[in-house]
């Protein structure tokens, strides 16, 4: 099959999140099925587009309302990364050193148009186009509404919800940049007042997943003012829970280690890594290390930790070590924190790829006490590294972790409350006590599958369910 990936991010391309790590290597596994995979992505101007070469494959305009844009899709020379990447290049709009701002309207939507235009333009069409996220909701309406896109009419589309707090909402007013289409179908890019992207996706894609079933069921009572939509077409909405790609995460290889290490090296491996964590940040290796990875934002919980790390660190002997950015006030509070647990306890505030790698490998629990979770990769990186998740038990955290009260292998609570981290911590401090038992659930740990063999078939059947019927 020939399958088009339409996304905002796309790991090693640009990344911010989750995201770009599943489109980055859903694509990739499904080639090895023997399909025909790309991924069709912005051209930023970010260290990944400065750093490599590209050739342009083909040159068109688009018109957003009244104002032109000329676009080019390039292509990386001498580049292998499992799968064909165009990249949207749009110089005066959508060639931006970031990914996300106040003005992702307009960029995105100049991005769907582009990428419409140039697959309209194509000898063979794609059998299946692939949407993520609400920067690519508008292409279901579009292929199906708009006069000049008629013929991905048949063109079965499928949209993946990885986060449905954010709906790219815009106002009406804008609606003549969106491409002509009869206006009787208005209501469809509607939702309770505003064009709302994610909303439209969800009414004219074939078929919509998140990426957890459990995620699926918990947007039927919360998904920022879509539960009703969303119970409504039911019928055409699955969970597929997402995977990891092996190759990039793998302790035997990774580059970023400090030392490599396999499941039968797993403690001089992970006492290597944890023993540089611990020098350079402060900390001291004897007491387990406790981390977090990740966006400082409200659905992540982390607004809990500077409670949440007072209480621990007062009552247990243990290092914590943070890394990440968001929120102004809890990262400043948890700045704050580090002068008062000096030796105890440190952050870095920042996006860094490498750093990430080395504390999956060298901690010894990682921290997820997310309120909303719509999958959660951290945790399967965490398990194949060797490393113990303790999770908040919400959408895919609640798939993926099972509690070793109940004969599992990592530690779940049902709130995400200060309290239920501290007496969580407290449940792994106990368990990091009885060494023979710890290391063994190490062990258990790092042969759980997640890779994306199984997921990205069940992609495929999920596509030719559709074409057999176009
Ligand atoms: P989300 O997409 O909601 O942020 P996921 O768990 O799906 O959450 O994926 C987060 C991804 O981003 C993981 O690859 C994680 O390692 C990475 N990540 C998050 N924050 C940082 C950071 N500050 N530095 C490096 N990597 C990070
Ligand atoms: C989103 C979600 C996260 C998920 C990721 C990839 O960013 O917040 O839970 O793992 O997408 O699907």
């Amino acid at each position: 099959m020939n399958i088009v990936h339409l996304s905002a991010e796309c790991y090693p391309v640009a990344k911010v999140g989750g995201l770009a790590d599943v489109v980055g290597a859903l694509p990739k596994y499904q080639n090895g099925l023997g399909h025909e995979a790309c991924v069709i992505m912005p051209f930023y101007d970010l260290s990944f587009t400065q750093k490599n070469k590209f050739k342009c494959t083909y040159k068109g305009s688009l018109k957003l309302g009244s104002s032109s844009y000329r676009y080019s899709v390039m292509e990386p020379v001498d580049l292998n990364l499992g799968f064909q990447l165009y990249l949207i290049k749009i110089p005066d709009l959508l060639f931006t050193n970031y990914v996300y701002s106040d003005d992702d309207a307009k960029r995105f939507l100049a991005f769907q148009i582009a990428c419409l235009n140039w697959l309209a333009s194509k000898e063979q069409l794609p059998d299946v186009i692939h949407c993520h996220d609400h920067h690519t909701g508008l292409i279901p309406f579009m292929a199906q509404y708009c006069h000049e896109y008629e013929v991905f009419e048949k063109t079965p589309s499928i949209l993946s919800i990885h986060n449905a707090q954010y709906q790219g909402w815009f106002s009406h007013k804008l609606i003549d940049l969106i491409p002509q289409f009869d206006r009787k179908h208005t209501g469809l890019l509607d939702w309770d007042g505003s064009i709302n992207p994610l909303g439209c996706a969800i009414k004219c894609a074939w078929r919509v997943n998140t990426v957890s079933p459990s995620y699926m069921e918990e947007l039927k009572q919360e998904a920022n003012g879509l539960e009703i939509l969303l119970t409504h077409e039911a019928a055409k909405c699955v969970g597929i829970l997402n995977g990891i790609d092996t190759t990039v995460w793998d302790t035997n290889t990774d580059s970023f280690l400090k030392k490599n290490y396999s499941k039968s090296s797993v403690l001089s491996g992970k006492k290597a890594n944890k023993k540089w964590l611990c020098t350079t940040y402060n900390l001291d290796v004897k007491k387990p290390l406790f981390a977090f990875i990740g966006r400082l934002v409200y659905e992540k919980g982390s607004d809990l930790f500077p409670e949440a790390f007072e209480q621990i660190l007062q009552d247990q002997e243990v290092s914590i070590l943070l890394l990440g950015s968001g929120d102004k006030n809890t990262q400043q509070r948890l700045v704050e924190l580090k002068k008062k647990y000096e030796g105890s306890y440190n952050l870095y505030v920042g996006y860094d790829e490498a750093l990430s790698h080395v504390i999956y490998a060298g901690a010894d629990f990682l921290l997820m006490p997310s309120r909303v979770e719509p999958c959660g990769l951290n945790q399967m990186y965490s398990l194949r590294y060797g490393t113990i998740p303790i999770v908040r038990g919400t959408g895919g955290l609640k798939d993926t972790i099972v509690d070793i009260e109940n004969d599992g292998f990592g530690f779940i609570h049902l709130e995400a409350t200060a309290a239920h981290i501290f007496s969580t911590v407290k449940r792994a401090v106990t368990l990091y006590k009885d060494q023979k038992r710890f290391k063994k659930i190490r062990k258990q740990i790092m042969n759980i599958d997640h890779s994306w063999d199984k997921s990205a078939s069940t992609y495929i059947q999920l596509y030719k369910s559709l074409t057999n019927r176009s």
